[in-house]
């Protein structure tokens, strides 16, 4: 990668110069891929002619991108006339790197400018980089070459419009910072158990009762018992959905815009809006009962069939995302149909029997000249052949993906996932899944080093997600998006050499968020930062570091941390559970580890930290029993801590220890659940002194 990166640079002839620095007046983000400032500025007459000089220039495109720049202009179609105007020219910009398609090159001078590129979505590009040379006030934009192409090809935002309806208003808001800052994906969750959100003719019960309930807050809806759906219309009712027109228009917003519309519709499960009101697509064929639809069911074929073609018929996307994630699959291993599909297709296990479904399904978009994506559950039991994997659980699932072949895009929880708190929790909304600041969104490199180049080209880019359980309003969803959504942005635009968390943070805070808020959007105010869990992030020395830790019980794979060693790593976790220093257990004892201090030592204190975010399930222990042992049979109880669990809204930490002195080679230490909250345990450093 850095070798095809360097050469493109070289032939450029040209070094990244510093026109994202704070000292000087011109700040572009995402940063591009070269930048050379000039001699003076271009005056903008109002309105200054803007010539397309190829007919085939799509005129609404163009208009659109002038329209959010705030420079007013008056589009020609011409290739004759020159003069102080804007020339757009179609040209090749740096052809063949990975971005050519999406490249363009921007030339001010004094006297005119000039725009080249391959495709409406380069001109796009280059005018909103444009808009960022430019000084509206002051009616001049700056001089300067900037030649620029994404380093992916996919730039998303998911919103999750399930668990809190938005308007489309509110959508097409969304997308014009989008645009500004050069993403082009935005990823619908238009489907889930807490409303199901677009018109669909043959299955008109989704929209007249499965789009409703009657308490409009998810969580009041999540916690009330039966969580019940009601028709529209009745007074109780909130939720809503887009109908076919709401759509076209969001479409053809999206159009003007480069951007292409993803449209998810969940499958296997997360389907408990659809299997109320179609029980009959359920394995046991009640409302109100299952998440996952009956695979064992011809209907619940003909019923998936039939919705993704209206989908098909309405959305151009490629890609066609069908979930995929967090699918029980209990009702599957005693219905007797899922038990059948199950004997006959030679099926060893409920995983299979969902690649049953995810290929099946997969045939049929591929049929209709779509592509399948899917979260990176749809790994397990088999990959379909020619899928797509959107990597949640971490980044593993993409990369074994791309490991075997696949396209990935990377959104992983630690990393993309909007709704977790971006400051100390104590001072934000309740939130959900943990700590996730603007320097950790914007560290985030989505290509490993190990990956050779084939494997880089598999990977298409990132996206951030908002899901919105705890976000149920416009505004709280704009202020958890930004700034963060912005990093995602650079991360997806910008080549890595070219990234500077200093230079993007002096960004955020001097251009990003000042445009944004005057625009009329709700961001996090980023200038009142109160930070880190900073003394939890100082690495700590004790007598256990680097000390050999044995699993009675399994750490959850779905938390790997930093690998066996993060109990003992030095290393005490952050706000986040997902920052790789806390370590996952879910087994029926929770933890169970013990440590080899690989000599009888004298020690004097021991004790963990533990997170609670009930959210998620993340519960502190009801105990914790440390004992020790010199030869690594017997062991003697040094402590039993016991601990009243009680349910909350904040995100706290706990620490077990045991205070005293004793010898030992040994350390066991060991937690237990509150029975009726189950839940994971997160430990983190086991410090022994
Ligand atoms: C997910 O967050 N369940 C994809």
């Amino acid at each position: 990668m850095k070798k095809t990166l360097l050469s493109v640079m070289l032939v450029l002839g040209c070094v990244l110069s510093a026109c994202t620095e704070a000292s000087r007046p011109v700040s572009i983000t995402p940063v591009p891929l070269s930048c050379q400032q000039g001699e003076g500025s271009f005056r903008w007459k109002s309105p200054t002619t803007v010539l397309l000089t190829d007919a085939d220039i799509d005129a609404t495109v163009i208009e659109t991108a002038f329209a959010g720049s705030g420079l007013p202009v008056e589009l020609r179609q011409s290739a004759d006339e020159d003069g102080h105007v804007v020339r757009l020219e179609r040209a090749e910009v740096l052809p063949g790197s990975a971005g050519a398609d999406e490249a363009y090159r921007v030339e001010v001078t004094s006297d005119r400018i000039r725009i080249q590129a391959k495709t409406d979505a380069g001109f796009f590009y280059g005018i909103q980089t444009l808009a960022q040379l430019a000084d509206p006030a002051g009616g001049t934009v700056q001089a300067a070459v900037v030649e620029d192409a994404p380093r992916f090809s996919y730039r998303g935002i998911m919103l999750d419009v399930s668990r809190h309806f938005r308007s489309k208003e509110f959508v097409m808001k969304q997308m014009d910072l989008m645009a500004t800052y050069k993403m082009n994906r935005l990823h619908l969750h238009l489907t889930d158990a807490a409303g199901w959100r677009l018109q669909i003719d043959r299955y008109p019960r989704l929209t007249e009762f499965a789009a409703w309930r009657p308490q409009e807050v998810w969580k009041d809806w999540w916690e009330k018992e039966g969580r019940q759906y009601c028709e529209q219309g009745s007074p109780q009712a909130h939720g809503g959905f887009y109908t076919k027109d709401d759509v076209r228009e969001m479409l053809e917003y999206a159009r003007r815009r480069c951007i292409t519309i993803i449209p998810e519709i969940e499958m296997p499960s997360h389907s408990e809006e659809v299997l109320t009101a179609y029980p009959e697509l359920s394995c046991t064929h009640e409302p109100y009962k299952q998440a996952d639809f009956c695979v064992g069911n011809e209907k619940t074929f003909e019923f998936l069939e039939n919705v993704l073609t209206e989908v098909m018929e309405l959305f151009p996307s490629k890609y066609i995302h069908i979930g995929g994630d967090e699918a029980g699959k209990a009702s599957w291993k005693t219905c007797p149909l899922c038990q059948r599909r199950m004997k006959k297709e030679g099926l060893k296990d409920v995983n299979e029997l969902q690649s049953y479904l995810i290929r099946r399904i997969e045939k049929f978009l591929n049929a209709n000249g779509r592509d399948l994506l899917g979260w990176d559950e749809i790994l397990e039991g088999g990959l379909a052949p020619n899928a797509t994997v959107m990597s949640w659980r971490g980044v593993e699932g993409g990369l074994k993906a791309i490991q075997s072949g696949h396209h990935a895009i990377m959104s992983p929880g630690g990393y993309c996932y909007l709704d977790s708190y971006q400051d100390a929790p104590g001072t934000q909304p309740e939130a959900i899944g943990g700590y996730l600041p603007l320097e950790r969104e914007y560290s985030y490199e989505p290509v490993p080093d190990s990956f050779t180049v084939e494997e880089a080209k598999l990977l298409l880019g990132v996206q951030a997600n908002l899901w919105t359980e705890y976000i149920p309003t416009e505004e709280h969803a704009e202020y958890m998006l930004y700034p963060r959504a912005i990093a995602v942005a650079e991360i997806g635009w910008t080549q890595p050499e070219n990234k500077s968390w200093q230079s993007f943070r002096q960004r955020v805070l001097s251009d990003v968020l000042p445009k944004m808020q005057a625009k009329g959007y709700h961001p996090f105010d980023y200038s009142q930062e109160i930070g880190n869990r900073q003394e939890a992030l100082q690495p700590v020395d004790h007598l256990a570091v680097g000390k050999k830790v044995e699993f009675l019980a399994p750490s959850w794979k779905n938390y790997p941390a930093n690998g066996p060693e993060t109990l003992t790593d030095g290393l005490r976790g952050g706000w986040n559970y997902s920052d790789g220093r806390w370590m996952a257990f879910v087994s029926d004892k929770r933890v169970d580890v013990v440590i080899d201090m690989e000599e009888e030592t004298t020690v004097h204190s021991i004790g963990a930290d533990f997170m609670q975010i009930c959210g998620p399930g993340v519960f502190f222990p009801k105990k914790v029993i440390i004992s020790v042992s010199t030869d690594g049979k017997d062991y003697q109880q040094l402590a039993e801590i016991d601990h009243e669990v009680v349910k909350d809204d904040a995100v706290s930490f706990k620490n077990y220890g045991w205070k005293g002195e004793a010898q030992a080679r040994y350390i066991r230490y060991q937690s237990f659940p509150e029975e009726k909250y189950g839940g994971v345990h997160f430990v983190d450093e086991i410090v022994v002194e």
